[in-house]
């Protein structure tokens, strides 16, 4: 039997912008027109900088002699300030990166109905694609979203049906991540001076989730976003621009500003849980993704939470008389849950797990 093309768009879930792309388009659709984005700064008005992202050195921080300590704290100031940071000296090597850019980039050219065995089937999230309802607006970016642990809850036909050459990169990379992951973890736990057990009770073996986006080029990029804003669910995320096309923006003091990162530099980044953990000490950043005309870019994120059974809520050392909790405690698996099932917006999930009482609104306000 002769295949067939798959649709682009199915009902709600929208497949593939990649596809949009190729035909010969001058303008975008206007399913993909979105004039509620808030521009980013104007350049040129002197009063606002963009926002430099700390450099974070991993072999310093390992080595007490070569200024662990400062580095550390570099860290802590990061996390707090910005929730956002490159890393460096990271450990893993080129040349995994460089299959990991080829595979990738392999998978995304395979033609659409291949793609498609992967595609994310209703009431699922796993897979190739998007969610989306009928008449919602989109992004300019195609995904491919998938459960990495506990391996019990993985979509049993993706992973394992991956082209061979693909899985066994993204093997190798999803174990180094999740080395680098734990590692900084530990770190993290040294900045908020809690027990190191603590942060592994709740992360080692916990909810890690991978997203892989392809963001085509677009004829009239200033119309469109790649990724919507939001913040991450996770404790911390890790993400490789894979082929170092730039497109990355933040919300610094309420204003959407671009950010460029070194090249082969992670950028990490602090999610909700993070936020709620540490009681606020750190914050999860808002970032959204903008799309250029000439480039395609490709990126892949790597989300390390708590177990899916563990409750989470800020850790008691960081819930004192002086400064109250500010969230309340909640089930890992029901913060995912409600994030999920929600269209991305903004930190709207994590402020629905916000404590109101006065006390909470007293220490905000100190
Ligand atoms: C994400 C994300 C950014 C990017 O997947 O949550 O923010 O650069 N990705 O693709
Ligand atoms: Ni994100």
């Amino acid at each position: 039997m002769e295949s067939q093309v798959p649709p682009l768009h199915t009902g709600s879930s929208v497949v593939s912008v990649q596809e949009l792309f190729k035909e010969t388009m001058e303008t975008v659709p206007e399913r993909y027109v979105r004039r509620d984005q808030e521009p980013q700064f104007l350049s040129g008005n002197g009063s606002y900088e963009t926002p430099t992202v700390p450099i974070i050195d991993l072999g310093k921080l390992s080595s007490a002699q070569t200024g662990g300590d400062q580095e550390l704290q570099k860290l802590h100031v990061a996390c707090k300030d910005m929730g956002l940071f490159q890393l460096v000296n990271h450990g893993i090597g080129p040349s995994l990166l460089e299959d990991l850019k080829r595979e990738v980039e392999e998978f995304f050219k395979l033609p659409l109905s291949e793609k498609m065995k992967f595609g994310i089937r209703s009431g699922e999230i796993e897979g190739y694609g998007n969610i989306m309802p009928s008449e919602e607006k989109l992004d300019w970016g195609d995904r491919f979203f998938m459960i990495l642990n506990p391996v019990a809850k993985r979509r049993p036909d993706l992973f394992s049906e991956l082209p061979l050459s693909l899985r066994n990169t993204m093997d190798s990379y999803i174990k180094e991540t999740q080395k680098l992951g734990m590692q900084l973890l530990g770190l993290i736990s040294k900045c908020l001076d809690i027990e190191i057990n603590k942060m592994k009770e709740l992360f080692e073996d916990g909810f890690q989730t991978l997203r892989m986006t392809y963001y085509p080029p677009c004829p009239q990029p200033e119309l469109v976003i790649g990724m919507r804003p939001h913040s991450d669910a996770s404790g911390i995320t890790i993400l490789h621009q894979i082929n170092g096309v730039h497109g990355f923006q933040i919300k610094k003091d309420g204003v959407w500003a671009p950010v460029h990162f070194l090249p082969n530099a992670f950028v990490v980044n602090v999610g909700d849980v993070m936020e709620i953990l540490s009681n606020g000490l750190y914050s999860s950043i808002e970032h959204r993704v903008t799309v250029n005309s000439t480039r395609e870019r490709i990126s892949i994120a790597m989300f390390f939470s708590p177990k899916l059974d563990s409750e989470i809520g800020p850790i008691q050392s960081l819930a004192t008389n002086k400064s109250p909790a500010l969230f309340r405690r909640i089930k890992m698996e029901k913060y995912v849950e409600d994030y999920l099932s929600q269209k991305l917006d903004g930190k709207s999930c994590l402020e629905r797990t916000k404590l109101q009482s006065k006390k909470a609104d007293a220490f905000q306000g100190e």
